[in-house]
C-alpha cells in the first residue's frame, strides 16, 4: 500500500476488516480482466483532467503513476492555486480589477476548436501556439474504450460486488461508530450543522427565488413603479408596467401563488415539456421576460433586483452559498457582452454566489429560425468573445470584470430527448452540420470541453481565471451520457443513472467524481424521493451533495438549501455527521477560489483523508474521514495490486495464462 500523508494522524475507531488473502469474491481471472479495465478506464479521465486543467484525486493518481510510470501527464491537483490565479480581492467594488495589455494574439477556428495564433504573421502561415487537447480521432476511441468497458461482462459482476460491499462496510462502520462519531462532534465547540458552511451547487439563477417571493415581488413591483416602461406591445407602442397587467386582465392584489402558477405538480412527472411552461409565471411568457430575464426591455432590472434580495437572504444566513447558473445561448456574439453589462451595471454580485454559465443544448431550435447556419456558428458564438477578451480585455471591459466571478459552464437541456445519431467518426465536423437535427450530446459536450481547453491554454498564460465543466449529466435519457461526463466533466449534476450502471458508478467512486444532487426536484420531474440513490452514494462514499435545482419551483421556504437538507434528513434518517459530510462536500465542489475554501475548511483542506479535515471548521468527525479514506485506499489498492500482479508477470515471461501464474 501507498503512503498516506501524515499517516500518524489516525483517528481511534472500530475498523471493519476482511481477512484473507482473495478479498474480492470474484474468480482471480475477472479481478485481473475487471482491475485492468478499470485502470484503463482511470487513466483515460485523468488525462482528459490534466488536459483541462481540471482536478483529479491525488491518490488516484500516485497509484495510476505506480503501474504506468512515464505514460502520465503533469500531476493535477497539487498546485491548485495554479488553477485559480486570480483571486478578486472584496474590495469595494468587486468588478475593479486590472486591465493587462492588447496581447496582439490571433485567433480562428480549426474542425470546431478555436486556435490561437501568436500574431498575424503566425496565422498566415498556419502555425497555432502549442495547447495540447485530444484531438477528435483520440476523443472517439478513446469513447470506444469505454463503452467496450461498460458492457464488459466481468467488469461489471466486479463492480456490482464492490458496490454491494461498500454499502455493507459502511452499515458496519455506522453500526460500530455511530456513538463515538456523535461523541466527537459534541466535543468541538460553537460548530454545529447550521454553522458550517454549505454550498448550493447546483441552482438556476432564473429560479433562485420561491415562488412565494416572486409574487410578493411582483405585487411590489406593479403598487411602487407602475409606470415604468417594460416592453413593446404588439402595436411597437412602449407599454408601462400596469398597462401590462392590465393587458392581462390581473390586478396586483388578484395575483396569489394558485394564479403564479409556477410550481411543479403531479401533472409533470416525467414530463420535462410542461415543467418548462411552469417557469411562465401565470403561463405567460411576457411576465417572464419581464421579470425573469436578463436581456429586456428594461436590461433586465427587475430580474437584478430580486436576484440580490436572494442573495441578500444568503449574506444575512451567512453560511449558505450557491452557484447560479445564467444563461448564453449562443445565437448571436452580443450575449456575453449583454450578460456582462446587466451583471456590472445593477451590481449583481455577492461573496456567497459564484456564477457558472450555462448553454441549452438548443441548437435544433435555432437552426429551424435561421438564426444560426450551422454548428461552427453557435461555438463561435460562445467562444469567440471569450477568446478576444483574454487576448485584449479592452474590447470588452465588462466582460472582463464579470469572468472573474465565473467559474465554468453547465450543459442544460432535457436528456430524454431522443437523441436519432450518435457521435462517431461519420459525424460531420461543426462548420459541416447544418442540418435540422439536433448533434448528439457528447457531440457538445466534447466541442465544449475542447474549447474550454484551448481556452484555458490561453488565459493561463495571459495570467488569468480558468473555467471547468460541470455538466447536467445522467438525469434522463441514455446511460453513456455518463460516460461521455466520466470522461470530460470535473463535475456533474444528479448523476441519477448511475445507479442503473454498476461500472460507471464505481468508476465514478474511484475518481470521486463530484456529483451535485437534487432528490427534491427530481421528485417531481423523474423519480420519486424515496428512490433517489443518494443516500446509496452517499453510503457507497461517492463525492455527492445536496443542491437545490430550482427553488421556484419545488420549494417552499426562503431557505431552499436547507429545505433540501431537512427534508433528506427526515426521508432517510441521516445523522447531523451525514448532513456535515455532504455539506463539506459541496463546499469541496463548489467553484469557489481556493482562498475562500482554505478559510472554509481550513488550510489543509487540500490534503487528502484526515490530514486534510478541520473538524473545528467542517464539524466532520475525523473517523468518519478516516474511515472513507481508508475505504477508498483499500478498493484502490486491491484493484491496483493485481494489476501490478498482473504486469509482472507479462515483465517475467511476457505470457500470462488464465489465472496469471506460469
Ligand atoms: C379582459 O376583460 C374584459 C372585460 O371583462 C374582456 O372583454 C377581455 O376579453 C378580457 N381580456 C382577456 C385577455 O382576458
Ligand atoms: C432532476 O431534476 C432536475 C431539476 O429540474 C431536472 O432538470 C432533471 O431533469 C431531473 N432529473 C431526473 C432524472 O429526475
Ligand atoms: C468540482 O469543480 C470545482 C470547480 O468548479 C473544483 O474546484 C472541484 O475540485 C471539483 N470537485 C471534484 C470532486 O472534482
Ligand atoms: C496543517 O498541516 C500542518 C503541517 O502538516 C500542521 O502543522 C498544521 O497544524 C495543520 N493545520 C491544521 C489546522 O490542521
Ligand atoms: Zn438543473
Amino acid at each position: 500500500m501507498l503512503e498516506v500523508d501524515d499517516a500518524d494522524i489516525v483517528p481511534h475507531f472500530q475498523r471493519v476488516a476482511i481477512s484473507g488473502e482473495d478479498t474480492s469474491g470474484v474468480p482471480l481471472e475477472d479481478l485481473r480482466e475487471a482491475s485492468v479495465a478499470l485502470v484503463k478506464a482511470l487513466s483515460i479521465r485523468e488525462k482528459y483532467m490534466s488536459m483541462a486543467m481540471q482536478s483529479f484525486p491525488r491518490t488516484t493518481h500516485r497509484f495510476l503513476h505506480s503501474v504506468q510510470k512515464g505514460t502520465l501527464l503533469r500531476p493535477s491537483r497539487d498546485s491548485t492555486d495554479l488553477y485559480h490565479p486570480i483571486n478578486p480581492p472584496s474590495t469595494n467594488d468587486p468588478f475593479q480589477c486590472d486591465f493587462i495589455q492588447d496581447g496582439g494574439f490571433r485567433m480562428k477556428p480549426v474542425g470546431g476548436v478555436m486556435y490561437v495564433y501568436r500574431d498575424e504573421e503566425a496565422l498566415l502561415n498556419n502555425q497555432p501556439l502549442d495547447f495540447p487537447y485530444p484531438k477528435l480521432a483520440e476523443f472517439l476511441s478513446d469513447q470506444n474504450i469505454m463503452f467496450a468497458l461498460m458492457s464488459d461482462g466481468p467488469m461489471k459482476s466486479f463492480s456490482f460486488r464492490r458496490l454491494a460491499y461498500l454499502s455493507s462496510k459502511y452499515k458496519l462502520h455506522t453500526l460500530l461508530n455511530e456513538l463515538r462519531e456523535s461523541a466527537s462532534q459534541k466535543e468541538v465547540p460553537h460548530r454545529d450543522f447550521y454553522n458550517v458552511r454549505k454550498v448550493d451547487t447546483h441552482v438556476h439563477a432564473s429560479s433562485c427565488m420561491n415562488q412565494k417571493h416572486l409574487l410578493r415581488f411582483i405585487k411590489s413591483k406593479v403598487k411602487h413603479r407602475p409606470d415604468d416602461l417594460v416592453c413593446k406591445g404588439k402595436d411597437g407602442a412602449e407599454m408601462s408596467l400596469l398597462q401590462v397587467f392590465e393587458s392581462l386582465n390581473l390586478s396586483a392584489y388578484d395575483l396569489s401563488v394558485d394564479m403564479l402558477d409556477v410550481h411543479a405538480d403531479r401533472n409533470t412527472f416525467h414530463r420535462f415539456d410542461k415543467f418548462n411552461a411552469k417557469y411562465n409565471p401565470v403561463g405567460e411568457s411576457r411576465l417572464r421576460e419581464i421579470f425573469i430575464k436578463t436581456d429586456n426591455y428594461n436590461g433586465g432590472k427587475y430580474f437584478a433586483d430580486i436576484l440580490k434580495e436572494v442573495m441578500d437572504d444568503l449574506e444575512e444566513s451567512k453560511y449558505q452559498n450557491a452557484e447560479y447558473r445564467l444563461s448564453i445561448y449562443g445565437r448571436s456574439t452580443s450575449e456575453w457582452d449583454k450578460l456582462a453589462k446587466w451583471a456590472v451595471d445593477h451590481h449583481v454580485y455577492s461573496d456567497n454566489v459564484r456564477w457558472l454559465i450555462q448553454v441549452p443544448r438548443l441548437y435544433d431550435v435555432y437552426k429551424s429560425n435561421n438564426l444560426v447556419k450551422n454548428f461552427q456558428e453557435l461555438l463561435d458564438n460562445i467562444f469567440l468573445p471569450l477568446f478576444e477578451v483574454t487576448n485584449d480585455p479592452k474590447t470588452h471591459p465588462q466582460l472582463h470584470a464579470f469572468l472573474n466571478h465565473v467559474s465554468g459552464f453547465d450543459s442544460v437541456d432535457d436528456e430524454s430527448k431522443a437523441e436519432n445519431t450518435m457521435f462517431d467518426k461519420d459525424s460531420p465536423l461543426p462548420e459541416n452540420w447544418a442540418s435540422l437535427e439536433n448533434p448528439p450530446y457528447a457531440y457538445y459536450l466534447y466541442y465544449m470541453y475542447a474549447n474550454i481547453i484551448s481556452l484555458n491554454h490561453f488565459r493561463r498564460e495571459r495570467g488569468l481565471n480558468t473555467f471547468v465543466l460541470r455538466p447536467h449529466c445522467g438525469e434522463a435519457g441514455p446511460i453513456h451520457h455518463l460516460i461521455t461526463g466520466f470522461m470530460l466533466a470535473e463535475n456533474i449534476s444528479h448523476g441519477l443513472l448511475l445507479r442503473k450502471s454498476p461500472v460507471l458508478e464505481y468508476l465514478y467512486y474511484l475518481a470521486q467524481v463530484g456529483i451535485a444532487m437534487s432528490p427534491l426536484s427530481n421528485n417531481s420531474l423523474f423519480l420519486n424521493y424515496h428512490r433517489n440513490p443518494l443516500l446509496e452514494y452517499l453510503s457507497r462514499g461517492l463525492l455527492v451533495s445536496l443542491s437545490s435545482d430550482d427553488p421556484l419551483q419545488f420549494h417552499f421556504t426562503k431557505e431552499p438549501l436547507m429545505e433540501e437538507y431537512s427534508i433528506a434528513a427526515q426521508v432517510w434518517k441521516l445523522s447531523s455527521v451525514d448532513m456535515c459530510e455532504l455539506a463539506r462536500n459541496s463546499v469541496f465542489m463548489s467553484g469557489f477560489t481556493h482562498l475562500v475554501k482554505r478559510h472554509w475548511l481550513g488550510p489543509n483542506y487540500t490534503k487528502e483523508g484526515v490530514a486534510g479535515n478541520d473538524m473545528s471548521r467542517s464539524n466532520v468527525p475525523d473517523i468518519r474521514v478516516g474511515f472513507r479514506f481508508e475505504t477508498f485506499l483499500e478498493e484502490l489498492s486491491n484493484i491496483f495490486q493485481s494489476v501490478k500482479g498482473f504486469a509482472a508477470d507479462m515483465n517475467e515471461d511476457g505470457d500470462v495464462t488464465a489465472n496469471g501464474q506460469k
